[in-house]
């Protein structure tokens, strides 16, 4: 392993206020999407789909790296390019999603315990040399009745440090993804509470793995209320307690915090991304920015519906949404940036 180039690539990962584009869906989700627009759920349109994608025009002036299935890193655009190909010739760092889901915790009902270490070391080693230099694993935290337990925070923390140390031996830099899920009627402090033991829980698993910090980027959630909550916090409100969170939970040498969006709808993700770069940007330890995949992506497949006739217009909507996420690294984002593009 060098540790210097996965620190490289870390940094590279967020430099120029630049963020990730989570392209990583599965194909049982991927199809789910599909099916609600009626897009053909066939790996040819999922294809046709992630080309679109990576041929957005300008695509690199706001996305540093972009996460892929394994599916997708296989596959080429339709010229014969491979994906990983098209994607490093315009500076696009590529990475790869290497968990194989979330499934239900034996033991532990309503619970997730995410899969995927058995053969992860060779699984990781082919990756790497098909061109992918860093990699994704999410972990799914549930809010309810009694969850969650420490049962479960317990052992997917344990699986995202021994999926870390399996990246950075391989040379991949590990994206460590805990997912504290925004479903429920539970208060925002509560979801602060829980990300919190959460992302503690994790952070000690890491050292006592050996992960090395400055190697690696977190995704997290941002700490929201729950959807079906009745008191839903300001942008500035969800931006504050969020940086607060992380603050406490948190080790400097970690560089980035890059979020997931978690089923936000995309402008207020570039919002409550934005808020927290303008009141704390200049004081953090890390970099605030963002691996959406929804945020960035949804806009753009509901223009698209699979139809060849779309394709344009689907990646103008794409890349506005880059634009705006670009923006919110900055707090340069408002929402008067949405009604000019529109
Ligand atoms: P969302 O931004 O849609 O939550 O997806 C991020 C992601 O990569 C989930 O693993």
């Amino acid at each position: 392993m060098n540790m210097q180039e996965m620190i490289d690539t870390a940094m590279a990962l967020v430099a120029n206020d630049k963020g990730l584009l989570a392209m990583d869906e599965s194909n049982p989700t991927c199809n789910k999407r599909f099916a609600k627009l009626g897009i053909p759920q066939i790996a040819g349109a999922r294809r046709a789909y992630r080309e679109l994608i990576v041929t957005t025009p300008g695509l690199s002036e706001c996305i540093s790296g972009a996460i892929l299935y394994d599916e997708t890193i296989r596959q080429q655009k339709k010229d014969g390019t491979p994906f990983v190909k098209a994607l490093t010739d315009v500076g696009i760092i590529p990475g790869i999603k290497v968990d194989t889901g979330a499934k239900d915790m034996a033991g532990l009902p309503g619970e997730k315990i995410t899969e995927g270490l058995d053969e992860l070391r060779e699984r990781l080693a082919e990756y790497a040399k098909m061109g992918a230099r860093f990699a994704k694993w999410r972990a799914v935290i549930t809010l309810g009745d009694g969850i969650p337990t420490r049962g479960c925070i317990e052992a997917n923390a344990e699986a995202l440090a021994r999926y870390a140390a399996l990246c950075q031996e391989a040379g991949l830099v590990p994206i460590v993804e805990p997912e504290v899920l925004m479903d429920g009627a539970h208060t925002m402090d509560q979801c602060c509470e829980v990300t919190e033991e959460v992302l503690r829980t994790v952070f000690n698993e890491l050292y006592r793995q050996r992960v090395k910090l400055r190697g690696m980027i977190l995704k997290p959630n941002m700490v929201l209320p729950g959807l079906t909550c009745p008191k839903q916090e300001s942008v500035d409100e969800v931006a504050d307690a969020t940086v607060r969170c992380l603050l406490r939970a948190v080790p400097a040498a970690v560089p980035a915090i890059a979020f997931l969006s978690g089923g936000q709808s995309s402008e207020l993700a570039s919002a409550r991304l934005n808020a927290m770069n303008v009141r704390f940007k200049a004081k953090l330890p890390w970099a605030l920015a963002f691996s959406f995949s929804r945020a960035l992506q949804q806009p753009a497949l509901e223009i698209w519906k699979g139809d060849d006739a779309n394709v344009a217009a689907a990646q103008k909507a794409l890349i506005h949404r880059a634009r705006c996420n670009r923006a919110a690294c900055r707090g340069e984002y408002s929402p008067a940036m949405e009604e000019t593009a529109t």
